[in-house]
């Protein structure tokens, strides 16, 4: 099996469960660690592995021939240049959500993916945990009719004072930081949406603290939310004309759901995770470059486009614009 060798970016929460999911991939190595901070950066690269190279600036990361894909892990307004940097230097990208801040920014990124022929993931991890497969099969097998209804949402008011994700000028706030897993939820199992409705309030550094959505798909409608001062229930509700399927919290992290049928049957689904979680999506990453594909079939460019669409709907809703974007 072909080794893949990960350069990691960025060394903050994520990037440790990233590391430690690393772990639970065969055939897959941390090679390389860039950090802004080069003694975090050290810290991390001999807990998670003595042999990775760390390095001062991420063009060095880049340039390691050693280093055959990259794992984004920095803030928002990071994802889609230093996406852009590692598809030009040659290497596959694994990047964290959300893709980029806006469709804007996304699509020169997809072109690029393109034209590179490397591989372009976003880190969108609930499709590839095995509840999520395994519910996938069980409505293929024994179907609940045609999904119509999304029900999900995200909010966790334990942000601290200070954190990335309150600071507009890294793109912050609830819609980006955790409405994306909404929205890919709907996008899902709805297709993209046509129309999106959103009501929700800014907090007082100025990014989205709130946001309630109403969206019209291909398939059928959504109802979903993110908070960032709010607390809210982790369970989503996917509804077909015979059936309906509740995921037990938190369905972002999918490892119970329950299939309610119309004549009465329940099948309860219990899939425990290995490892971080996050080992799920890396491993369907590394075998998608070990057969030279440069696009996930189960979360395809298209996918991430229809997510940021939403998002930059729901922004708009709302009135919120960066402020290194143009003002209205
Ligand atoms: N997939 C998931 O389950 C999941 C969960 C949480 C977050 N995320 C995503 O992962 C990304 C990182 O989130 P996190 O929770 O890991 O954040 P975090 O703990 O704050 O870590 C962010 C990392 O980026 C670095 N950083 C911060 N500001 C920077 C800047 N201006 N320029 C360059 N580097 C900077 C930090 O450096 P220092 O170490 O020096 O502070 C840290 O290494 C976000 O995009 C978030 O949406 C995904």
């Amino acid at each position: 099996m072909e080794n893949i060798r990960f350069g990691i970016i960025g060394t903050g929460n994520i990037a440790r469960r990233f590391a430690y999911g690393l772990t639970h991939v065969s055939g897959a190595t941390l090679a390389a660690v860039w950090n802004r901070n080069r003694a975090k950066a050290n810290a991390f690269a001999i807990e998670f592995g003595s042999t990775a190279a760390v390095y001062d600036s991420v063009e060095a990361l880049l340039a390691d021939e050693h280093v055959d894909a990259v794992y984004i892990a920095t803030p928002h307004t990071g994802h889609a240049p230093l996406a852009a940097a590692a598809l030009t230097a040659g290497k596959h990208v694994l990047c964290e959500k959300p893709a980029a801040i806006s469709l804007d920014e996304l699509d020169p990124v997809l072109a690029l993916a393109r034209t590179s022929g490397k591989l372009f993931m976003e880190a969108m991890k609930p499709p590839f945990y095995p509840l999520y497969r395994e519910l996938r099969a069980q409505l293929a097998r024994d179907p609940i009719g045609e999904i119509r209804f999304v029900r999900a949402g995200f909010a966790n008011p334990n942000v601290p004072t200070g954190h990335a994700v309150l600071d507009p000028l890294l793109a912050g706030g609830g819609l980006l930081d955790i409405g994306i897993y909404s929205a890919f939820l709907a996008v899902d199992w709805l297709g993209a949406a046509k129309d999106v409705q959103t009501l929700g309030r800014l907090g007082a550094s100025g990014v989205d603290t709130f946001a309630s959505m109403q969206s019209q798909h291909e398939h059928g409608i959504a109802q979903i939310y993110c908070g960032l001062d709010t607390s809210g229930s982790g369970e989503a509700l996917i509804g077909g004309a015979a059936g309906h399927v509740v995921i037990a919290e938190k369905w972002w992290n999918p490892s119970r759901a329950t299939v309610f049928y119309r004549d009465g049957r329940k099948i309860d689904i219990d899939m425990p995770i290995e490892g971080s979680g996050l080992n799920y999506e890396t491993a369907h990453f590394c075998e998608l470059i070990r057969h030279g594909k440069t696009e996930s079939p189960i979360l395809p460019h298209a996918h991430s486009r229809a997510m940021i669409q939403i998002i930059d709907a729901a922004r708009a809703g709302l009135g919120l614009r960066f402020p290194f974007e143009a003002q209205d």
